[in-house]
């Protein structure tokens, strides 16, 4: 036991070394890394491994020419001056460093205005896994103040989210979180699990059903990719759309709301 225990303390110091994976959660290390060590007898080979599943996770989606503190300081700059538009298009430009939020720019106004008209006034949002999401909080037309919350597994990116957040009329707070362990059990009337279900899931199969009736959402938005990171389409509607559906609570209501490029799934939890 205590062998098993140093060896994953020395893992965990292998992958932190490395400053690809400096930043991230180191929960979601030692998790990642204990299923490897348990699969395979080598020890270089669980390190491999390891860097291999978080690269998968998280790392795939972010370009690297990420750099927060220039981010920050030409968005503090623009926040405190009149050029509202040219804040927006440069919000823009750093969503696109995320392939996530990249994916969704054609379709942004449209996604978070269809959302939120299916829904009664929203004082409260969780961002589950919310990579570069909250950077879009300027399109989304909240009709009275909210509190938007937000996690993902990495350091940097949530103190840059924290910094941009306070420059914005919102009570927000992003925090260092690996929901595989320990999913936000705080009661909001909104919940957002963006193109995460099949990360998610590729760490733990049961990953997104435990997700979906952990949260304490009244409402739970629920979106799927419509291309993989190659580009590719071909049936991944279908894969996700039958995926979901076995993920569901027979006395949940659900809606389908389909855009240009992603497939998204409003949950209704309670129904009053
Ligand atoms: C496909 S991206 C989606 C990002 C965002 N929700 C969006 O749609 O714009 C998946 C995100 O999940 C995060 N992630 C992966 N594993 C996680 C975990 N165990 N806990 C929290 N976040 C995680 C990654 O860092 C990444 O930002």
């Amino acid at each position: 036991m205590g062998a098993q225990i140093e060896r994953l303390a020395e893992l965990v110091a292998s992958v932190k070394a490395s400053s690809r994976y400096r930043q991230v959660s180191e929960a979601l290390i030692r998790e990642i890394g204990a299923r490897e060590l348990a699969r395979r007898t080598g020890f270089k080979e669980a390190v491999k491994a390891t860097k291999n599943k978080l690269h998968q996770v998280g790392g795939a989606y972010l370009t690297d020419k990420y750099d927060y503190n220039a981010w920050l300081s030409e968005l503090t700059r623009l926040a405190h001056g009149e050029d509202r538009e040219g804040f927006l298009a440069y919000l823009k430009t750093i969503m696109n460093h995320h392939a996530s939020t990249r994916e969704r720019l054609p379709i942004l106004e449209q996604f978070y205005q269809t959302i939120l008209a299916e829904l009664p006034p929203v004082r409260s949002v969780l961002d589950i896994a919310c990579g570069l999401n909250p950077l879009a909080l300027p399109w989304m037309p909240f009709a009275v103040p909210v509190e938007y919350r937000a996690c993902d597994i990495y350091h940097d990116m949530v103190d840059f989210l924290n910094h941009f957040m306070a420059l914005l009329p919102v009570q927000g707070q992003a925090e260092v979180r690996d929901v595989l362990q320990d999913c936000p059990t705080r009661a909001v009337d909104l919940a957002l699990v963006l193109k995460t279900i099949p990360c998610l899931e590729q760490v733990d199969k049961t990953a997104g059903s435990r997700l979906l009736h952990t949260i304490n959402a009244r409402h739970i938005v629920v979106s799927f990719p419509v291309h993989s990171l190659g580009g590719r389409a071909r049936g991944m509607q279908n894969h996700y759309a039958t995926g979901f559906q076995a993920l569901l609570d027979p006395a949940w209501s659900v809606k389908r709301l389909e855009f240009a490029t992603e497939l998204a799934f409003l949950i209704t939890k309670d129904r009053q």
